[in-house]
């Protein structure tokens, strides 16, 4: 049976810088609070009028030029996004469109919020494995800036959450020193409520979307420290699982790779697994926190900055809106 390797991968984000200074103007919030609940510094917001679809394309050109291949030689597209550019179809299509693949390539749309690029890549997985596709691009991007609010009430989301892509060229081998080891995926929709925007929703007809809107169900609201408290447990229990199923050891990872939510969150899962510095990435402090693509763009930065070599143990773990969270453990 093929394993799956990562063989490109790529990263963009708006042009637009907005500073924790910027933000401090319109509600009551301050880059020392900023900075020292979150670790975040500064994040990318598009300009209006952009979109996701052109951030996955300019990530993807970029995974698919470090691959070597021309867009023509992939086979599908897994699209992670919970903020897609329309409500229907899903950003597949337009990217696949967008892109030179050529032909009627399929493009899937997976949502899975913050864990949408680490279930994206076990879709992938098991087309490879399962023989189906040998080359997939898996994408993870996010718009989150235009669905928060820009006040004192929406502070809690809007000091965190950003804009960005990353993407990845997945490719299959039949070198079995390489590749993914094994996933270990999760969901507890009990508490779906606890991060979540409710509108708009297909259950209200349009008609009635202004009064949701008015009510403040559009926006982004979150328990934030209902989702710390279990984000903190789930991570660290994930990526022991993943490890445990692999057969490899903590003190063998090359590099963690924790989903950008919190600084606070990603050195309490270092602290709790043992890892040391060299062991783990982090950047949320020059991104925010970019849901489904914060674990490609920081792949992106590790492998661009020559971290990441052939045989490493390279680990990926997300936590967030569901809940929904997992872990994926593989060789470079
Ligand atoms: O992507 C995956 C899902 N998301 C996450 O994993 C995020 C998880 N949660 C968090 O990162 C943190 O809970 C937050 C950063 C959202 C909040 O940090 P916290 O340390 O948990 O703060 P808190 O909610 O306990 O609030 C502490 C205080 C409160 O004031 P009082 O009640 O103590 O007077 C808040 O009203 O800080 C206040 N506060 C703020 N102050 C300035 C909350 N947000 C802000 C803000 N600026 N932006």
């Amino acid at each position: 049976m093929p394993s799956s390797i990562i063989l490109g991968t790529g990263r963009a984000v708006p042009e637009r810088v907005v500073t924790n200074d910027e933000l401090s103007k319109t509600m009551d919030t301050s880059d020392e609070w900023i900075r020292a609940r979150t670790g975040i510094e500064r994040r990318h917001w598009i300009a209006p009028g952009d979109r996701g679809v052109r951030l996955a394309k300019q990530a993807s050109e970029a995974a698919l030029e470090m691959a070597g291949l021309p867009a023509g030689a992939i086979d599908a597209i897994v699209y992670a996004t919970s903020t897609p550019d329309h409500y229907a179809p899903g950003n597949g299509v337009f990217l696949q469109r967008e892109l030179d693949v050529g032909g009627t390539i399929p493009a899937i749309d997976i949502r899975m919020q913050c864990a949408g690029f680490v279930y994206a890549l076990s879709v992938a997985d098991a087309y490879i494995r399962a023989g189906l596709f040998r080359r997939l691009l898996v994408v993870g991007q996010e718009i989150q800036s235009t669905r928060m609010q820009l006040s004192t009430e929406g502070r809690n989301t809007a000091v965190i959450f950003a804009d960005g892509a990353g993407a990845v060229v997945v490719g299959a081998t039949d070198d079995s020193t390489r590749g993914i080891r094994g996933f270990d995926l999760h969901s507890q929709g009990s508490n779906a409520e606890k991060l979540w925007a409710e509108g708009p929703s297909s259950m209200v007809r349009l008609e009635s979307w202004p009064e949701q809107l008015a009510e403040g169900k559009f926006w982004l609201s979150m328990d934030g420290r209902e989702v710390f408290r279990h984000a903190v447990v789930r991570m660290p229990e994930s990526v022991r699982a993943v490890l445990a199923g692999a057969g490899e050891s903590l003190a063998d990872v090359s590099l963690l790779i924790a989903h950008q939510a919190n600084l606070r969150i990603a050195e309490a899962i270092q602290k709790e697994l043992q890892l040391r510095d060299d062991q783990t990435y982090n950047n949320i402090q020059r991104y925010g926190n970019t849901t489904a693509a914060t674990i490609p763009i920081a792949l992106d930065e590790c492998v661009r900055a020559g971290r990441v070599k052939a045989g490493d143990l390279v680990v990926f773990t997300a936590f967030g809106s569901g809940f929904v969270w997992g872990s994926v453990a593989m060789r470079w």
